[in-house]
């Protein structure tokens, strides 16, 4: 038999150490442990009923064969009025690819733009697909330290100075995963200055907008017509499993993300597009609405709680799901005290270590996609398991 000899861009890709805590969690939970789930990337609730609605409705009408490789349609101009209405802009549908989830948004960015050896700036801590992704493509990613005392964001001149001649594209998140920082019209606008200033590209990922709980969301495209905006249905709009994303990308790049998309996915999953022409309708946006108030009641409840049990959190999280937060009066291995936590208390939680390198190990991503009781029951039971801890 032939030996498995992974692909070499396959090297580089580290498992997600969440994994590792999930799998444990999942174990303790089958035998009989009660486990306060704070990992999580996904929203608690389920998808919103006329989603669920739209997609029987189609389900019912057979309506179940292939779209075109970019998405069907309704969908992209539906997407379209959703730019017009919510941030005022004109996209036109044929300049949005519909994708298999935001992820699969990030591949068709990253395909059509990178080649090999080229350079991307990527702040630390990210969503780390995004690294992953540009190695598996033989490109560089360079992680810029997005610290807690700049708000989790890179600066202008941070991205100016790492800029090199091989450097193609920044990529941004805003709100971010794990920080949960959002970047305000003007950090925007100064970093996309450097972009343009390089001629280089601008990639930012906007999925958490809808989860903000300070101020109206900025898209890029406000501020840079020619960024690549990547977004998606799975958070503001509880659809993490139905994989339904999009791009934005400019007029000239749709003939090669038509075709990178016919061969990479053929097409994007039919019925969860008809489910989402069910995402921007009053009735579903007043639920996701409602869902947005309770995150925040929630993440105001974290941030308090944690910040009373010593963590550092120098300013509250504006959007997203999730407390990043310094726990380096605790722990130096942020990986071996998550074990510990989840095995002591069933309260489990995200390691800094999955994000990237700066101050990772000292850092803890604590998600609030569970209800208020179940945020106060982690909580008192950090709180006891800590102060056992400290007085051992
Ligand atoms: C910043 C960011 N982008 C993209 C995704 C993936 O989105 P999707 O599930 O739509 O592929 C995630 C998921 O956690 C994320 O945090």
């Amino acid at each position: 038999m032939t030996e498995f000899k992974p692909a070499e861009a396959c090297n580089g890709i580290e498992p997600f150490q969440v994994m590792v805590l999930l799998d444990r969690a999942q174990q303790l939970a089958a035998s009989g442990r009660d486990i306060v789930h704070m990992e999580a990337g996904e929203p608690d609730f389920s998808t919103p009923a006329p989603i669920i609605a739209a997609a029987q409705a189609a389900l019912e009408l057979g309506d179940t064969r292939y779209t075109g490789g970019l998405g069907m349609w309704p969908l992209r101009e539906a997407i379209s009025a959703r730019y017009q209405s919510q941030y005022g802009l004109e996209i036109p549908a044929s300049r949005i690819a519909i994708t298999a989830g935001g992820t699969g948004a990030l591949q068709l960015a990253l395909r059509a733009n990178l080649n090999p050896g080229d350079e991307v700036l990527i702040p630390d801590p990210g969503y780390p697909c995004n690294r992953h992704q540009v190695s598996l493509l033989g490109g560089k990613p360079r992680l810029l330290a997005a610290t807690a005392e700049s708000g989790f964001a890179m600066s202008a001149e941070q991205v100016r100075t790492a800029w090199t001649d091989t450097t193609r594209m920044l990529m941004l998140a805003s709100p971010a995963n794990p920080t949960g920082a959002v970047l305000n019209r003007d950090q925007l606008a100064s970093l996309s200055g450097v972009v343009r200033e390089k001629a280089g590209l601008l990639v930012v990922d906007e999925i958490y907008h809808g989860l903000n709980y300070s101020s109206a969301d900025v898209s890029a495209l406000t501020i840079e017509d020619s960024a690549w905006v990547i977004n998606g249905f799975s958070k503001y709009y509880g659809m993490t499993g139905w994989r339904l994303g999009w791009l934005v990308a400019p007029e000239a790049a749709m003939p090669i993300l038509e075709r990178l998309a016919q061969n990479l996915f053929l097409a994007p999953s039919t019925i969860a597009q008809h489910a989402a022409m069910a995402a921007f309708t009053p009735e579903t946006l007043a639920i996701c609405e409602q869902r947005r108030i309770e995150f925040s009641q929630r993440r105001d409840r974290l941030v308090q709680g944690l910040r009373e049990l010593g963590f550092g959190i120098p300013q509250a999280p504006e959007g997203a799901f999730y407390v990043y937060v310094d726990a380096s009066t605790f722990t130096q291995d942020a990986l071996g005290f998550c074990l510990q936590l989840l095995e002591d208390t069933g309260v489990s939680v995200t390691p800094g270590v999955d994000f990237g390198d700066h101050r990772a190990a000292e850092h803890l991503r604590f998600s609030y996609t569970t209800s208020m009781a179940r945020i106060d029951v982690g909580l008192e039971r950090l709180g006891s398991w800590l102060s056992a801890n400290r007085n051992t």
